[in-house]
């Protein structure tokens, strides 16, 4: 009886173990290989979508330089105590832009220096770069060296007027005038046509005027 009792009991829950864990063993194993792989499909997903992200969605900042400068009506005196230099210059500038997406920029104003002073400008007009080219843009800029007596800086001084008149008469007298072509161009880089970032972006060049050629002989950008 007491076997028995032991064993009635004993029997069903050994049945109704086996069974219990035999067959949701044999449903659990499928699903845990199908949930490995949907884990794994997911995992490179995420890990496709996060390079995508890297390489596409991260803007880089465009590159703006001066290519070439094409110079015309020039008209110069070295003759102390007031040298004079006009010119046109007719720069051709290259925005490269790498991003998978286009960058659109608004009009800003370019400038000519000559010993830090402003001494001609001119303006860059709003534009669009198309994703991973090169846009040629011409800048106008008309150098007048009246102008930078004109500076409130250097007519307020004395000295410094005296002493870039001397420098500008000295460089004409040698032929060579070195100046500075700057600029800052602000706008945005689309991407997927939703995602913009900011960027700024500027060129400083350095302008190696030959007055007796009218040529630029040397231009440097940075
Ligand atoms: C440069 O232009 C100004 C007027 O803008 C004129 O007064 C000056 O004589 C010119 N200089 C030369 C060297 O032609
Ligand atoms: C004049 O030229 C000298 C030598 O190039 C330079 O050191 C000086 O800063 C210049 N002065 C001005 C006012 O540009
Ligand atoms: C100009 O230079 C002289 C000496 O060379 C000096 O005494 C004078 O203060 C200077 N003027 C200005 C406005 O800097
Ligand atoms: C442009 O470049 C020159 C020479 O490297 C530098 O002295 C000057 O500060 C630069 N200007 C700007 C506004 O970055």
């Amino acid at each position: 009886m007491a076997e028995d009792n032991q064993r009635l009991p004993l029997a069903p829950f050994g049945q109704y173990g086996r069974s219990d864990q035999e067959s949701p063993y044999h449903r659990e194993e499928r699903p845990s290989k199908w949930f490995a792989l949907v884990l794994t499909a997911f995992v490179s997903v995420c890990a496709f979508l996060l390079i995508f992200a890297i390489i596409f969605l991260k803007a880089s900042y465009p590159r703006i330089r001066i290519r070439s400068i094409t110079v015309t009506n020039l008209h110069y005196s070295a003759t102390a105590p007031s040298p004079s230099l006009n010119a046109s210059f007719t720069a051709q500038l290259a925005i490269r832009n790498n991003n998978f997406g286009h960058f659109k920029y608004d009009e800003s104003t370019a400038v000519v220096l000559y010993g830090g002073v402003r001494t001609g400008e001119g303006v860059v007009g709003r534009g669009r770069v198309a994703a991973r080219s090169t846009k040629k843009v011409n800048l106008a800029m008309e150098v007048r060296s009246e102008r930078m007596f004109a500076d409130e800086r250097v007519a307020a001084d004395g000295n410094l007027t005296a002493a870039m008149s001397g420098n500008l008469s000295r460089d004409l007298g040698s032929g060579v005038v070195e100046m500075i072509g700057f600029g800052v161009v602000a706008g945005k880089v689309y991407l997927l046509d939703v995602i913009r970032t900011r960027k700024v972006i500027q060129f400083n060049c350095s302008i190696s005027l030959d007055v007796r050629t009218v040529r630029v002989q040397k231009l440097v950008c940075r």
